[in-house]
């Protein structure tokens, strides 16, 4: 062996080297001191660095999620994402951030979109490779996440993507490519499903062929959270790492595959030989590395002006007749809806983070407006309830808003008392103590008099009481699995007369394996039609009506994935009831994904605000009242209706899910003309500019550039983002884009924009190798394919 870890590698028995390639626990490695390893830290994720806790760990800064930040269209976003998140990792004493998630937006129902950046390729591998470079410029590991064709979360752990060579090349590799080659990202996490029939962990072709083959790329291939299921196969596949630990189908089943031959000990030795060098670029091998002392905590000024800086910058206008926005500050203002008052900030499932505070839009709107805004709360959004949110429940014993768990073992011992300051905590994953967990007590005193339904979640046997009532009842989840047991979490609620002060207590009695237990307590929902006669009169006597909708973590979560883009509940009838009496009304989506507008026509103006993560509030005021200019482009495009899109099934069909539609996703589909023309495509978003297009130019080269110039017609500085599309000549190839550049002009003036093109966009892959697409075609240069300013053949 030529590593320049031979050595060390050689001083190791067998046992000792495959014991290194299974994590020790959840989230971190094994240490072995006789070669100086130290134990490597992993952490969720693209939105935050979570910690080595599943829940309840460490108060961490909540980011605004992948899209909206990928919606600024900007390389340097990404790249101080990139910087910010190695901080919170070395804050930490963490390693390896499990970020960013480079899958693609194939049809607009995917669960797990939030946390991906877009539709389109080119945009998602430049903005990964940025954001890797950020975070290992500061010595903590991206990990490009997941490889590959990971697209949905139906069936997600046996499904398998049915892709033609072709499309996986050009489309659902090419981000992982980019951040390989522009990044070099030091990770890559393998996914839960098969790719062609094979798991995506023993993929031999994918990994070891292409991705340490092709790519040459020298870093490490771990596993995806209990995805690895074989020893021989999946080593032999070029799989480095199983994750987590420390048990898994490595371990002495991987020494005895070495033993009878079926793995050569050169393939353990290449596996540990990049696990040493990632430790070595992370500082986790030889002397120990240092860590720097001051960096910002999760609610220090710098985070507060970072992080509404860049969810503002996302915020993408979609609509704004008669120029509603900005909004004028002498106007007054009726702010209506539940996500007004309950902004989400986040999407569920591994990407959640314990953030110091969230504010809603309805705090960020106060701070700027005071008593010109009159909020008003709206109608109900989730079928399934949350953990009791705010103060709503506080520990008996401190007070601290939250409950208190304490964790018995079956003799009746006390284990651990908690505070759950979510009003929920998971049990058997990632506990600190010795001993199982047999049942445990969770107890919180209730804020509010009145009609309040309060209710626990959680597999198991329980008993529940409030003062003199007590229930006993098992919830269990049919042929359980870690997913539902862990992200939906079956749940009883019930209505109750309570008393502020009333303590709430409910013990659970439960199953093996791991679990996320905990406390729902919120006010008793009220009759939806009081609601919006509510609204309907706040906003005829404002003089703007802002009504913020939007979906939730029941629709944008890890696995499980939407059946239908509608708004849930009876949003759509808010904002009608609304647009019907308001003089103006403007609607704000907090929704990282496309929802559709059925009154779009009756409103004015239209703000798409992702999951702008713990500064939502303050960011969304700003963006409202052009403080900062919300200048985001969409990263994917909106149908018009459900199925109206190129590629819109997840569920796969005797365990397949075929891609059938190819490269055509997204706006490539609508502008061949196999779906309807959308609401709004890839690439649009008006700002607060107008621009104006003038001698668009074409230079010629290998990888040829555009020059234009763009004037803003507006009395604003303003920032434009230039796209350039390419059409082939070819029919059966798509429209791509093929180059953007971004550019802030003051009003009046005029910029001269270069767009170079990617040569990665004039391939093809055909007969085993790339070609390069035919000669001819036509740029587009472009707002979106829906204002195309110029062509040029
Ligand atoms: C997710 C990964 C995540 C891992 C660890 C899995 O369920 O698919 O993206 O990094 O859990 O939390």
């Amino acid at each position: 062996m030529t590593s320049e870890h031979a050595d060390l590698i050689k001083s190791l028995d067998l046992p000792a080297k495959v014991r290194l390639l299974t994590g020790a626990s959840a989230f971190s490695l094994h240490a072995e001191p006789s070669i100086a390893l130290a134990a490597m830290n992993f952490s969720d994720g693209p939105t935050g660095v979570r910690g080595l806790k599943f829940v309840g760990g460490a108060v961490t800064t909540l980011f605004p999620n992948a899209t909206l930040l990928a919606s600024a269209w900007d390389e340097r976003t990404a790249y101080e994402v990139g910087r910010m998140l190695a901080e919170e990792a070395m804050a930490q004493r963490i390693h390896v951030v499990l970020g960013p998630t480079i899958n693609l937006h194939r049809s607009v129902l995917g669960g797990r979109l939030f946390e991906a950046y877009s539709e389109d390729p080119l945009l998602t591998g430049k903005l990964a490779a940025a954001y890797t470079r950020g975070l290992q410029d500061l010595a903590v590991a991206a990990c490009l996440k997941h490889l590959v064709a990971n697209e949905s979360e139906t069936e997600r752990n046996t499904m398998s993507s049915v892709v033609d060579e072709a499309t996986l090349r050009e489309l659902y590799l090419l981000p992982f490519e980019i951040a390989v080659e522009e990044g070099r990202a030091w990770s890559i996490m393998a996914a839960y499903n098969d790719v062609n029939g094979v798991p995506a962990t023993e993929h031999e072709h994918v990994i070891n062929e292409v991705v340490k083959g092709e790519w040459a790329y020298d870093g490490l291939v771990m596993s995806d959270w209990f995805a690895a299921k074989t020893a021989a196969d999946a080593a032999n596949a070029g799989l480095d790492l199983v994750m987590p630990g420390p048990d898994g189908p490595w371990g002495d089943a991987l020494v005895a595959a070495v033993r009878d031959g079926a793995v050569d000990e050169s393939v353990i030795d290449d596996h540990l030989d990049r696990l040493l060098r990632l430790a070595d670029r992370v500082g986790a091998l030889g002397t120990p590395r240092d860590y720097p002392q001051d960096l910002p905590t999760p609610s220090s000024h710098v985070r507060r002006e970072q992080l509404t800086r860049l969810a503002a910058g996302g915020i993408t206008v979609l609509k704004n007749d008669g120029d509603v926005l900005p909004l004028d500050r002498s106007k007054t203002l009726a702010l209506i809806g539940r996500h007004a008052v309950e902004t989400i900030d986040m999407g569920g499932g591994s990407a959640q983070v314990n953030p110091p505070y969230q504010v809603s839009v309805a705090e960020g709107l106060a701070e700027l407006l005071g008593d010109k805004v009159t909020v008003v709360d709206g109608v109900e959004v989730r079928t399934r309830p949350v953990p009791a949110r705010g103060g709503f429940l506080s520990a008996p014993s401190s007070g601290d808003a939250g409950i208190e768990v304490t964790l018995f073992d079956a003799a009746g011992n006390e284990l651990e008392r908690r505070h759950a300051a979510q009003s929920k905590t998971m049990i058997g994953m990632d506990d600190d103590f010795e001993g199982t967990v047999a049942t445990a007590r969770l107890c919180g005193r209730v804020a509010y008099t009145g009609p309040v339904d309060l209710g626990v979640f959680g597999v198991g046997d329980w008993r529940v009481t409030l003062g003199d009532s007590m229930h006993e009842f098992s919830l269990r989840v049919a042929g359980g699995n870690f997913g539902e047991e862990v992200l939906t979490p079956p749940y009883r609620t019930d209505t109750y007369m309570a008393i502020e002060g009333d303590i709430f207590e409910a013990t659970v009695a439960l199953e093996p394996g791991p679990g996320l237990f905990g406390l729902i307590g919120r006010v008793a929902s009220r009759e939806t039609v009081d609601v919006i006669d509510d609204a309907v009169r706040a906003a005829a006597e404002a003089d703007v009506a802002v009504v913020v909708v939007g979906l939730t973590e029941e629709q944008e979560t890890e696995s499980v994935d939407k059946s239908t883009i509608h708004l849930p509940g009876a949003q759509n009838a808010l904002v009608e009831a609304v647009a019907g009496a308001a003089r103006r009304t403007v609607v704000v989506v907090n929704a990282a994904t496309p929802v559709v507008m059925p009154w779009l026509s009756r409103v004015d103006a239209v703000l798409w605000a992702g999951l702008p993560g713990q500064e939502g509030g303050h960011a969304v005021a700003a963006a409202l009242l052009g403080d900062i200019e919300p200048a985001g482009r969409l990263v994917s495009t909106f149908p018009s209706a459900d199925e109206k899109a190129p590629a819109w099934s997840v569920t796969p069909v005797d365990g397949e899910l075929r891609y059938d539609e190819g490269t055509f996703i997204g706006y490539r589909g609508h502008f061949a003309g196999r779906a309807p023309e959308p609401a709004f495509w890839f690439g649009h978003g008006l700002g607060y500019g107008r621009w104006e297009y003038s001698d668009v130019r074409l230079v010629l080269g290998d990888a040829p550039s555009i020059t234009a110039t763009v004037t803003n017609k507006s009395k604003r500085t303003s920032r434009e983002v230039v796209q350039v599309y390419l059409r082939p000549v070819e029919r059966d190839e798509p429209v791509r884009l093929v180059g953007w550049t971004a550019v802030t002009v003051p009003p009046g003036q005029s910029a001269r924009v270069t767009v170079r093109t990617d040569r990665r966009l004039w391939r093809k892959w055909t007969d085993g190798g790339w070609t390069r697409i035919a000669q001819g075609g036509e740029f587009l240069v472009a707002r979106g394919l829906g204002d195309i300013r110029a062509r040029v053949s």
